[in-house]
């Protein structure tokens, strides 16, 4: 097991340069899986949860090929079973969208429920309810999913509750049904409008990605054979956004899409830190030298406030001045970390969806554990801004959705030693 030992108190400045979006690149991995030819997607974020997908689809009997250590190919028509039952399907959450990619691919699909974060209940009902209006019927028993259908028919279908992981799926299965299918309430993340132009890339008719109602005319056969490179990752350029105003440095993320990040872009305005927005960076300084201000945030779905920058914010909002408050709309339970906040001489009071941070605090380090990807990187971020030397153990869930973590950390100023435990 790895840890990472933290000198905090440095000021951070210099370029990062963006990688590839994690969750975008898990759902265009899974559609390489859908469509007939092969594809070439660049861009890819060198990251584990990466290499796990590929992994399961190179099983299933896709040929996978490394082009470079950002690039791959991927030929599925040597894929020769609709069973993911590999015990590597538990280890991320991404995998369950090859439900929606064998299904659209063989009528049928029988996979190991997958894992991910922690954040509660993580249900699949409207996976399944999308799949239920495209013709097929579902089975959920000894924790693996069935799907079957004797032909995939264009449906309409509802989200209850706007969901990434369903969205994405329905548009899997539903490119290779015969006729049209809407999804209302869609998820709107840029990832989901990556997939769609990957997809049309490839010769498939999706329209409305990015608005709240999808329509996908599906096709009996998608020829691919074309390049595709991935978005910029939203959440990693969040991260080392934050970590300007919050060790009174400079930062600038290179290689984003500034668009993507307006939601943070504005509050970070609102906190009192400054943001300068070029072509492809967004540069982010400590409004010379004045206080940060707390402020409310709520997580939302795309366009509001990502949720996957939620524990990242309540670290900002821990030395800002003033009492913040963050509503967290998405995850039943995504507070799990504040206790080693506590620990560092964070004050905050969680009670349900609701987290009040009180300003002004003095982080000071202490031994803390990576509870999930994101919380992970706000101990990283709350160890850089406290005294003295923190410890942060369990830092493979950091590594799952950064790419070269310490290096571009490093290159910025952070003091980081990478201790290898074999016990
Ligand atoms: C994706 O998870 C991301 N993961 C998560 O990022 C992210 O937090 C989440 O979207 C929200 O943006 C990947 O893309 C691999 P959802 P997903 O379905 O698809 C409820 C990270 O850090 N829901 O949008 O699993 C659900 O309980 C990870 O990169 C149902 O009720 O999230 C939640 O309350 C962590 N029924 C809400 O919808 C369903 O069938 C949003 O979940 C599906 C979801």
């Amino acid at each position: 097991m790895r840890t990472y030992h933290i000198e905090g108190g440095h000021r951070l400045a210099g370029d990062v340069p963006i990688g590839g979006s994690k969750n975008a690149a898990l759902a265009i991995i899974a559609a390489a899986m859908v469509v007939d030819g092969p594809s070439v997607i660049e861009n890819l974020p060198e990251v584990r949860d990466i290499d796990t997908l590929l992994k399961i689809c190179s099983d299933l009997g896709a040929k996978v090929e490394r082009q470079n250590s950002t690039c791959v190919r991927i030929d599925p028509s040597s894929i020769n079973t609709h069973e993911a039952m590999q015990p590597l399907m538990e280890s991320i959450r991404g995998s369950y969208y090859l439900m929606g990619a064998l299904l659209g691919r063989f009528k049928k699909v029988k996979l190991r429920m997958p894992g991910g974060c922690d954040f509660g209940s993580r249900p699949i009902d409207l996976h399944l309810k999308g799949f239920q209006a495209l013709g097929a019927r579902t089975e959920v028993a000894h924790g693996n999913v069935s799907c079957e259908a004797d032909q995939l028919v264009g449906g309409s279908v509802f989200l209850d509750t706007v969901s990434v992981g369903a969205t994405v799926n329905i548009i899997l299965a539903a490119v290779k049904a015969e006729g049209k299918t809407v999804i209302d309430n869609a998820a709107r993340e840029p990832h989901i409008v990556d997939l769609a132009n990957f997809l049309n890339t490839m010769g498939a008719d999706i329209r409305g990605a990015g608005t709240d109602v999808i329509r996908i005319e599906g096709r009996p056969y998608l020829p691919a054979n074309q390049e595709y490179a991935i978005i910029p990752d939203q959440i990693e350029a969040g991260t080392y956004m934050m970590l300007a105003p919050l060790t009174g440095g400079d930062i600038k993320v290179c290689g984003v899409i500034p668009k993507h990040m307006e939601p943070l872009t504005a509050k970070l305005k609102e906190m009192g830190a400054k943001v300068e927005e070029g072509e492809e960076y967004i540069r982010v300084t400590h409004n010379n030298g004045k206080k940060l201000k707390a402020t409310s945030f709520k997580t939302m779905p795309y366009p509001g406030f990502p949720t996957d920058l939620q524990p990242q914010a309540v670290v900002l909002q821990c030395v800002a001045d003033g009492t913040g408050r963050m509503l967290e709309n998405v995850w039943e339970n995504r507070y799990q970390y504040v206790d080693n906040l506590r620990m560092m001489g964070a004050n905050i009071l969680t009670s349900g969806k609701l987290a009040v941070i009180q300003g002004g605090a003095k982080l000071t380090g202490a031994r803390v554990k990576a509870r999930d990807l994101r919380a992970g990187a706000a101990m990283v971020m709350a160890a850089l801004a406290a005294e003295g030397t923190s410890v942060v153990e369990e830092v493979e869930k950091i590594e799952r959705g950064y790419e070269f973590f310490i290096d571009k950390m490093r290159n910025i100023g952070a003091k980081i030693k990478v201790v290898e435990n074999n016990s």
